[in-house]
């Protein structure tokens, strides 16, 4: 397949040809992702490089003489956080690395090997692909309508149970392979990083509390996710209040936004003994919430 087309496809990212190499696939991986819109003005967007003078500044700040816990929240297709990791590699650190994200955790969907559908955990719909002809959950005019008729016609097959499936209490869809519909599961994550060491991958909505991580952390890094531009105060300050909980006294959050300019701007923060934030190094112009954050 020619590489050249605006959008990709669920086929050409997870199940490329034989022949297709590393390089070509990292390049569709990283197209691939930025095109999945998890609402709003929000995309799974992240390229190569984007935080390594970040990553230069947080050595410094980092709890010496014992293995890190670490988390990296909101991580996209993860290759941030797999440079992080090298990084920590190279610099002697030991750690052992938690990558979140909110659209993590996927189903295909698929009608013989012509029609596929991007699903995610709670029935978020991230692409059809009619006979590679990808259409993709971004606003766009002509895919955008086709997008919603395809849409409502799988959510009619969801609730009839054609494609059969089981919906959990927390709104969790659980789907079963039959005769006609092929189920795959599969996880939003750059191949790359998929089978890395000290690592585990999960779906983590950060708006959310999750007593299983409370205390859990030496580090939580969120890079590109407590904006402004994505999210009122309110929420801001709720998702603050959730990392908080996520980190060991003592702990250190890394909140960093890239601007246009490709340029960053991080505050880290330390967590006191009275479990307050105290901002100790910054990088450019800092972060724009600080003030929510020691508030
Ligand atoms: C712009 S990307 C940032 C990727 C990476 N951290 C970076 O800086 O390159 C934002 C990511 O946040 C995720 N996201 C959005 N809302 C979230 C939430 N409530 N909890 C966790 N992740 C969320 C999206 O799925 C997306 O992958």
């Amino acid at each position: 397949m020619s590489d050249s087309p605006k959008f990709l496809t669920i086929g050409s990212v997870f199940f490329p040809e034989p022949d297709c190499d590393a390089d070509t696939l990292e390049k569709r991986e990283n197209r691939f992702f930025n095109q999945i819109n998890i609402s709003g003005t929000l995309y799974k967007t992240t390229y190569y490089h984007r935080l390594d003078d970040l990553n230069l500044v947080v050595d410094n700040c980092l709890p010496k003489n014992h293995k890190l816990n670490i988390m990296d929240v909101a991580v996209s297709s993860g290759i941030t956080t797999w440079e992080w990791m090298q990084h920590l590699k190279s610099s002697g650190i030991e750690f052992h690395m938690t990558a979140g994200d909110i659209a993590m955790d996927a189903t295909m969907i698929s009608i013989s090997r012509s029609i596929k559908v991007l699903i995610g955990r709670y029935g978020k719909v991230f692409q059809f692909d009619l006979f590679g002809w990808p259409l993709p959950n971004s606003p766009m005019r002509l895919r955008g309508k086709i997008f919603k008729i395809l849409n409502i016609l799988l959510n009619m097959l969801i609730r009839t149970n054609l494609i059969k499936n089981q919906r959990h209490r927390d709104g969790e869809l659980k789907f079963v392979s039959n005769a006609l519909f092929k189920i795959t599961p599969l996880k939003l994550i750059s191949n790359k990083i998929s089978d890395a060491e000290n690592l585990d991958i999960i779906e983590d909505n950060i708006q959310n509390d999750n007593p299983e991580h409370h205390s859990k952390y030496d580090v939580i890094r969120a890079a590109n996710i407590l904006n402004k531009q994505f999210f009122t105060d309110e929420v801001l300050i709720k998702m603050i209040t959730n990392l908080r909980k996520k980190l060991k006294p003592g702990g250190i959050l890394v909140i960093c936004r890239t601007l246009a300019d490709k340029k960053n701007h991080a505050t880290i923060f330390k967590l006191t003994d009275e479990h307050n934030f105290q901002a100790i190094e910054t990088l450019g112009q800092g972060s724009e919430i600080t003030s929510l954050v020691v508030s």
